[in-house]
């Protein structure tokens, strides 16, 4: 590869938490089904990955949404969120967790739970990766976070730098 990437978070600690998160889950749907969203393309490695830490007990289903914010540059914080990819299934009365790569300025996401708790969704949760809390501009509830990071901007696993580098397997830095 041509960038230098340095690890800030590895394979097997994405792994591990991923198992803590899992049970996390498994315990707070117990009894419930759980229908997972992803928002694509970022959220894809992550839910997939989690999705197989949720007890088999919990009928778990799956939806995909894809969304773009006006703004450009590899940092999107715009506030105007275009749906791009609707989901397939109608989540009226469906207990809902939505799962997402990186929570930045928080704008894509207090968007969306607005858009998706209209839907009148039985419950609406949010699980995050990452969290950059530093980055926050308007305030969103998260209910579930891998990690918290400092203000870096961050690739692989997902996340992309102009779309390259979503299938390393652990998160990074790109150097310089
Ligand atoms: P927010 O609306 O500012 O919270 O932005 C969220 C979106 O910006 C994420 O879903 C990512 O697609 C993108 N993003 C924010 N920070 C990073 C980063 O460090 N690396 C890659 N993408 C990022
Ligand atoms: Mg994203």
């Amino acid at each position: 590869m041509k960038d230098k990437i340095s690890v800030l978070i590895s394979e097997e600690e994405i792994q591990n938490r991923l198992k803590e998160l899992g049970a996390e889950i498994s315990r707070d749907y117990a009894g419930k089904s759980l229908h997972m969203i992803c928002i694509l393309k970022g959220g894809v490695f992550f839910m997939t990955d989690l999705s197989k830490h949720v007890d088999p007990e919990v009928p778990v289903t799956m939806d995909f949404m894809a969304v773009s914010s006006y703004g450009t540059g590899v940092r999107s914080s715009s506030g105007i969120v275009r749906i791009v990819k609707d989901l397939d299934q109608p989540i009226e009365g469906r207990d809902v967790l939505v799962v997402e790569d990186i929570i930045d300025s928080g704008n894509t996401l207090s968007y969306l739970l607005k858009v998706l708790g209209e839907r009148k969704p039985a419950s609406l949760k949010l699980c995050t990766l990452l969290d950059k809390p530093s980055r926050r501009e308007v305030d969103v509830h998260v209910d579930y976070v891998g990690f918290e990071i400092e203000d870096k901007f961050v690739l692989g696993y997902g996340l992309d730098y102009d779309q390259i580098y979503r299938n390393l397997p652990y998160v990074g830095v790109k150097e310089g």
